[in-house]
This record gives structure tokens, C-alpha cells and sequence, in this order.
């Protein structure tokens, strides 16, 4: 297995942008989430702006629920219903639209998952231990131990992207490592029953990391996020909390003050600015006033994705008949996929 990611250049990032400009409907991208919690601004930020923006592009776009996935760190059971019909709120919100892209989850399309048997077969078991992203996640892991299928997901994933032949994957870069792995598992099955899989291309993510309100990356896991479903009261009251510093005058230093320069961030993402510009302006407004223009920041930005949200939390019916439709798009898929492989591989009926 390579350890070069020759996707993660940004000259090859351009060209690839422009190839996909040029014909979108060449591409189908697969990308999903783990429901497991509200999304947020990183996220908004990070890949849900992206995904739409290749929707409205023409690129037909999958968005995979990743409930199967959420197994791999939990050793006791939990209901999956309320997280994964707010991921389908908050897609809904950002404004993926269900007539052009599919919304999907992986426990109600058998087909893509009994792709993990021969893909299993593609990979040893020294590759799966050298993926550093699940290595970090292990270490990371509040578990006693590590289970088997912590340890082979990115085979999984690999089932994920190649049963619709995805060929375009929107990553940050710790999920580059997993996207390796789904090459090379379609190259060796290629190699050993025939073409039936394209070897999909990373679409590097090009968004800043964003922090949450204690300094750190922002997560679903960690309570420093600010959610795309949160209200505008709540928002001001975590953007409150947030942690800055001692010195009046607002700056734009990432390096030398993390904590002031992720609120300065995160306005200047909202507002479509530059943070030096930004910083600025606040200058010695201080705290205070750097958390004022956030929040306001903040707040009118999401104002629009909330109202949506809010419309279709009305009408939840409607939200599940997304799934359901789109489950039923992504079994067709499966189950094609699913008859090519195992033709490609010999079975006699
Ligand atoms: N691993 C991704 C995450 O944790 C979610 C995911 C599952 C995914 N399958 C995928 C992302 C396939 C891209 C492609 O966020």
C-alpha cells in the first residue's frame, strides 16, 4: 500500500476542480457522516458547503448516514433514530436537495455490506495495522479493547465508496489513509477478476481547521462545538463562554493566540471575509466585542439553514420518506454492483 497521498497536492486539487467543471456528470461523489451527534459550524465549514456546491455543479452526490460505522467505538448498545433524523435535518438545512443527491444508510442496504467479505479477502491484516488514522482512533478509544471491526472499517468504507462506484471522495486529510485503502482494494480486485471498480480520487478539503469554543479541534465528541440546529440564544451563550485571552487588541494569530483567532475564524467564514480584515476592525474592542460580531456572525448566517430546519422538523414524515427513497436508490445500486462482482468472480448462477 502507497504512503504518498499524490492527491493531496494542491496542483493536482486544481486540475481535478477543473476537470470537474468541465464535466461534472462524469463524477459521482460518496461522502457520509457518522450519526452520532449534531453537526456543526466545522462541519458546515469543512464538507457540507462542499457537498452542495458540487450538487449545484451536476456532480450526482451520495450521502451516506454511517450507522454500521458508529459500532466500531461503542461497546454498549445505542439507538441510533434521534441522531441520524438530525443528520437528515441538518442535510435538509444546508440544503441538500433529495431530487438531485441520495440519502442513505448503511444498515438498510444489505448488498453494500456483504461487499466487505471479498474485499476483506483484498487486504492483509499488516496493512490494516499501519492505517494511522485507526491507530490514532484506537489510541483515542475509550474502549478496554479494540474490536474487529474498529480494526477492518476502512475496509467497510472501501464497500461504502465502491458499491454506487463512487469516484470522487471529499476528504480532510486523516481520512486520506482510508481513501488508499479503497484504491488499492478496487485495483487488486480489478487486477484479480476484471474491471469492475474506478480507483476514486480524493478531494482534499481545502477549509481551515475550525476550534471550538475551548481552543481545541471542533467536535461532535467534545461539548466546545457550535451546532448547525443550536438557536441564536444558545449560540450567544457558547460563543460567551468561549475561551480568549488577556490582551485587548484583537488579532489574527493562529500560532500565538488560538483561542481569539478561532472566533476571528469563524466570523470571518460567516461573513465571507478576511480574518486580518475582521481582526482589525474589532481592534481593541476587546473580547467583548470580538464575541459580539461572532455571535451576530454566527446567527445571520445560519438564520436562513434554521428557519429550513425548523420547517422540516414539522414535517417529519416527509424527512424519513428521504431516507426511504434514498435507500431505495442506493439498494438498486448495491444490488447491481453486488451481481457484477459476483459474476466477475465465477459464480455459476
Ligand atoms: N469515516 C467517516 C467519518 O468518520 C464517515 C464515512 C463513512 C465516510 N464512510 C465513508 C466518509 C465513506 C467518506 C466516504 O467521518
Amino acid at each position: 500500500m502507497t504512503t504518498t497521498y499524490a492527491e493531496a497536492s494542491p496542483g493536482t486539487a486544481t486540475a481535478l476542480e477543473e476537470r470537474i467543471r468541465q464535466d461534472p456528470a462524469r463524477f459521482r461523489v460518496l461522502t457520509g457522516d457518522r450519526p452520532t451527534g449534531a453537526l456543526h459550524l466545522g462541519h458546515y465549514f469543512g464538507t457540507l458547503h462542499n457537498r452542495v456546491r458540487l450538487q449545484e455543479a451536476g456532480v450526482e452526490v451520495f450521502v451516506l448516514v454511517a450507522d454500521y460505522q458508529v459500532l466500531t467505538d461503542r461497546d454498549v448498545a445505542e439507538r441510533l433514530t434521534a441522531t441520524t433524523e438530525g443528520l437528515l435535518l441538518d442535510y435538509l438545512a444546508v440544503g441538500i436537495d433529495p431530487a438531485r443527491s441520495v440519502i442513505f444508510n448503511h444498515s438498510a442496504v444489505p448488498a453494500l455490506n456483504q461487499l466487505l467479505l471479498p474485499f476483506l479477502s483484498l487486504v492483509t491484516v499488516a496493512e490494516l495495522g499501519r492505517n494511522p488514522t485507526v491507530k490514532d482512533e484506537i489510541a483515542h478509544s475509550r474502549q478496554a479493547s479494540v474490536s474487529g471491526l474498529m480494526y477492518t472499517y476502512p475496509v467497510h468504507q472501501a464497500a461504502d465508496i465502491l458499491f454506487c462506484k463512487g469516484n470522487l471522495v471529499p476528504v480532510g486529510k486523516d481520512q486520506l489513509p482510508h481513501l488508499e485503502v479503497t484504491r488499492t482494494v478496487a485495483r487488486r480486485f480489478n487486477e484479480r477478476y476484471g474491471q469492475v471498480f474506478p480507483e476514486p480520487e480524493a478531494l482534499l478539503s481545502t477549509a481551515p481547521l475550525l476550534l471550538g469554543t475551548d481552543g481545541t479541534k471542533m467536535s461532535k465528541s467534545r461539548a466546545n462545538s457550535l451546532a448547525l440546529s443550536a438557536d441564536a440564544d444558545e449560540t450567544a451563550r457558547l460563543v460567551k463562554g468561549a475561551r480568549t485571552d488577556a490582551d485587548r487588541h484583537i488579532t489574527y494569530d493562529p500560532e500565538g493566540r488560538p483561542g481569539v483567532s478561532a472566533l476571528v475564524l469563524l466570523a470571518a467564514l460567516c461573513l465571507g471575509r478576511d480574518p486580518h480584515a475582521v481582526a482589525e476592525e474589532i481592534g481593541g474592542g476587546g473580547a467583548a466585542a470580538l464575541k459580539r460580531t461572532v455571535t451576530d456572525a454566527v446567527n445571520t448566517r445560519l438564520a436562513p439553514m434554521r428557519a429550513r430546519r425548523a420547517e422540516y422538523a414539522r414535517d417529519m414524515g416527509y424527512v424519513r420518506s428521504v431516507l426511504r427513497a434514498g435507500n431505495e436508490r442506493a439498494n438498486a445500486e448495491a444490488d447491481a454492483t453486488l451481481a457484477q462482482v459476483r459474476e466477475a468472480m465465477g459464480s455459476p448462477v
